[in-house]
């Protein structure tokens, strides 16, 4: 079954403080969604069908493996301390045979059974509702949505999916090996440069969920992670579609001198939808909730000290840090910037 694609979104999520509440707010209508700590990004918490299979492999075989520990443990008992005569050799043989041959045997094979049926079931002619292009990079996500009209939407770092959709994403990396993992979604799955990898995820209940790089990419491998929101299909489109709106306010000339275009891109009605630069596009930085890959809270002060000093918060990062530029123009650049919705 498929459905259509999903047209696409506005909403924009906007952080308040650095707290795991997350708040979408926009053209459409503020709505609060929380991030709960110990769930958004737990294998056993799962929204998706993937992660779902996955979690009851982990109870049947976790469930399994305890009844065959205790299966062993209580004869292991019986047999040291049971008062018990002497059983005849034949006994011995049959119990060997029964308890070390056939009993592991067939508990394997069942449990491969189980396992592989949760192989990938599909081919690459079946198309998915939705395909979203992410780039692993040093250390932030560059993501791409295919939008119904066959152009593409910039963003980075943070994920919006319709619930229920089947999204394929197809997975590369620029510089170094990442792994893309969203746990309450489905596994994981290697970014490789120079070659794509295809991951189909169904997300099932909506919500904010954490994703992380599982992949050791560098020193801030640890500082990169991905802020996931799930909504409705409707909202979805309604995000899509502002998210593919050019930014409504030109850069101030602070922004320009400081070179920042030399790297980001925030697009303006004229930009061809190919352009990407080598750092975050920053189109509609503001209207995600947080900085920095889920590094940081996104706000003003926050915002300005990132740009001073980018080393100071994410060792290794690729950015280099503007301390040496002129406070106000910094200020204008951050204002700017925290304007862009
Ligand atoms: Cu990217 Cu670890």
């Amino acid at each position: 079954m498929r459905t259509t694609p999903p047209a696409v979104l506005t909403c924009a999520t906007i952080p308040r403080a650095w707290t795991f509440a997350l708040v979408l707010a926009g053209p459409v209508g503020a709505q609060p969604v929380s991030r709960d700590p110990t769930t958004a990004q737990s294998v056993l918490h799962p929204a998706g069908t993937d992660a779902a299979a996955i979690a009851n492999l982990f109870w049947i075989m976790t469930g399994a493996g305890a009844l065959i520990w205790a299966a062993v443990i209580g004869t292991a008992i019986y047999a040291v301390l049971g008062r018990h005569k002497p059983q005849s050799e034949r006994f011995a043989d049959r119990f060997i045979l029964a308890g070390g041959v056939i009993f592991p045997t067939v508990t394997l094979a069942l449990l491969l059974v189980v396992g592989l049926r949760l192989l990938p079931n599909w081919r690459a002619t079946d198309l998915p509702d939705l395909r979203v292009h992410v780039v692993g990079e040093q250390f932030w996500w560059r993501i791409r949505y295919e939008t119904p009209d066959g152009g593409l939407v910039e963003t980075a770092n943070e994920l919006h999916l319709p619930v229920g959709a089947e999204v394929e994403f197809v997975l590369t990396a620029t510089d170094v090996i990442h792994s893309f993992w969203i746990p309450v979604l489905g596994g994981k799955l290697d970014m490789i440069p120079g070659r794509t990898t295809v991951l189909r995820l169904r997300p099932t209940a909506t919500g904010v969920y954490r994703g992380a790089c599982a992949e050791y990419c560098g020193l801030s491998h640890a500082l990169m992670a991905m802020v996931v929101v799930v909504v409705p299909p409707d909202r979805f489109a309604e995000w899509l579609e502002a998210a593919a709106r050019p930014a409504r306010t030109p850069p101030p000339a602070a922004y320009l001198q400081a070179g920042c275009p030399a790297c980001h891109v925030v697009r303006a009605a004229d930009t061809p939808p190919e352009v990407a630069g080598v750092g975050p596009d920053l189109t509609h930085l503001a209207a995600r909730s947080s900085l920095a890959a889920d590094t940081l809270p996104l706000d003003h002060a926050t915002l300005s000290g990132w740009i001073a000093n980018p080393a100071r918060y994410k060792p290794g990062a690729r950015m280099p840090g503007f301390a040496h530029i002129d406070p106000r123009e910094r200020e204008a650049v951050v204002t700017w910037l925290m304007e862009l919705q």
